[in-house]
């Protein structure tokens, strides 16, 4: 087993945070492929696999908290809540520099960013995320979404890309391979996406920046 001395979870590229926050104030989205090494991601994926085993990961649920439905034709995903007092000690470190990065966004375009909720999500074979936007309607608490997939040498036929939907009408999309180190930026707000059938196990750790709830 690794532990967080071991293996440090720092992106490697020093100007990471000024590539998002240049990419958010002018296309709102940004793919970085091996912003995080192989080595950290394999041992963060291994931290992730030993807490499933454990009994530590729940069937995700779709609606707002308090009225939260399992959906199978919706989404397949198992999550498990980071928990910043809690989290596993390599999820701890990945946590620690979202916040880093965070306080940068917050400080380059006046975001007003309060809080931050993350899961690790595990999509078992044959699972998907039908096409949603992050921002439930009506609220604009989730403000930026994040995610960094840890799945080694994933293969186009292995399916599971993230197909992020680049304009209002969903005609226009990207389509971005779930592979190790790979982390995704965008306006929550803004970009419809879904995550498409995979067709062996996938793991990403995925979060969102909020404003503060204004109920
Ligand atoms: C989500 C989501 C995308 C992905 O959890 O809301 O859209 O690629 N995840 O895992
Ligand atoms: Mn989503």
């Amino acid at each position: 087993m690794y532990t967080a001395h071991e293996v440090l979870i720092r992106p490697d590229d020093p100007a990471l945070c000024e590539r998002i926050t240049d990419a958010l104030a002018s296309d709102g989205w940004i793919v970085l492929p091996r912003a995080v090494s192989a080595e950290a991601t394999a041992a963060l994926a291994a931290e992730i696999r030993q807490q499933f085993a454990a009994g530590e990961f729940h069937r995700a649920g779709v609606g707002k908290s308090g009225q939260l439905q399992v959906v199978n034709e919706v989404r397949g995903d198992h999550v498990n809540w980071l928990e910043p007092d809690s989290a596993a000690p390599l999820q701890r470190t990945w946590l620690d520099w979202l916040q880093q990065l965070g306080s940068k966004l917050n400080r380059n375009l006046f975001l007003g960013l309060q809080e931050f909720e993350g899961h690790a999500a595990i999509y078992p074979p044959g699972s998907f995320y039908k096409k949603h936007l992050d921002q439930f309607r009506g609220t604009s608490e989730r403000s930026i979404t994040t995610i960094l997939y840890l799945n080694q040498d994933w293969q186009q036929q292995d399916g599971g890309q993230l197909r992020l939907y680049l304009d209002d009408d969903c005609h226009e999309y990207c389509d971005i391979q779930p592979e190790a180190g790979t982390l995704v930026v965008f306006l929550a707000a803004r970009f419809y996406h879904e995550v498409l059938t995979a067709q062996r196990e996938r793991i990403a750790l995925t979060g969102w920046f909020k404003r503060r709830a204004l109920s």
